[in-house]
């Protein structure tokens, strides 16, 4: 399966949209493409030790320093059916030996369930967030879902989480009990 260049746009020409809070000292060129199995040995420990330990708990609810080897075998395993993701690069640091597309700043991805609707997620760098990096990953990752015939994803979300509960509510998601209170859980119908 190829990847798929699904949007590249400078943020030179999007106006007064900068929010961030990082400490990004040149115009970023974002583009995102379907991730492949490849990309996880190439990017994941860097995207990783790029996350501040807030955001390491945002994502996996502790602010884990290395994360156990089934999950890190889950997340490896795209087939872009089953479990499926999007990743976003920064084209303005592109160089050949390390960086062919860009600097990785973020990945978007659901992982299918044997006992219910697959589960989103997404992931933007420290230094990238705020800056619109994730809304660009979560519509290029709903809409490679839909072509893969998946019509319902849900996501667990710490209550505390701001930037991911405002993320999610632009997708008309719906919250539905979690069992715990210290998770909302969403699902999004696409
Ligand atoms: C949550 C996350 C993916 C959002 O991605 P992002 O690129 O930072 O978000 P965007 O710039 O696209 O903005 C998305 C929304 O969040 C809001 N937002 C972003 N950063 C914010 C902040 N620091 N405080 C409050 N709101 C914020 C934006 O205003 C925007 O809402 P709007 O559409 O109502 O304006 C990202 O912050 C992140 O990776 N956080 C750590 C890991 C995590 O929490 N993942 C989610 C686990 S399910």
């Amino acid at each position: 399966m190829s990847p798929v260049v699904t949007c590249a746009i400078n943020r030179n020409h999007e106006g007064p949209r900068l929010r961030h809070h990082g400490h990004i000292d040149h115009s970023p060129l974002i583009v995102t493409r379907e991730a492949v199995p490849a990309d996880f040995d190439r990017y994941f420990q860097e995207g990783f030790d790029a996350l501040s330990p807030e955001s390491r708990h945002m994502r996996f609810f502790t602010p884990v320093h290395e994360l156990p080897e089934p999950v890190l075998k889950r997340l490896a395993d795209v087939d872009g059916t089953y479990n499926g993701a999007v990743i976003a690069f920064d084209a303005a640091l592109r160089d050949d030996d390390r960086h062919p597309e860009g600097r990785p700043v973020g990945v978007a991805r659901w992982m299918g369930s044997q006992t219910g609707p697959a589960e989103l997620s997404v992931t933007v760098i420290d230094e990238y967030q705020g800056t619109g990096v994730g809304s660009r990953m979560m519509d290029a990752m709903l809409v490679l879902a839909r072509k893969r015939g998946i019509r319902r994803l849900i996501a667990d979300v710490l209550r505390e989480n701001v930037p991911m509960r405002a993320l999610i509510n632009r997708y008309r998601a719906v919250v539905q009990p979690s069992g715990d209170p210290r998770i909302v859980r969403y699902r999004v119908d696409i």
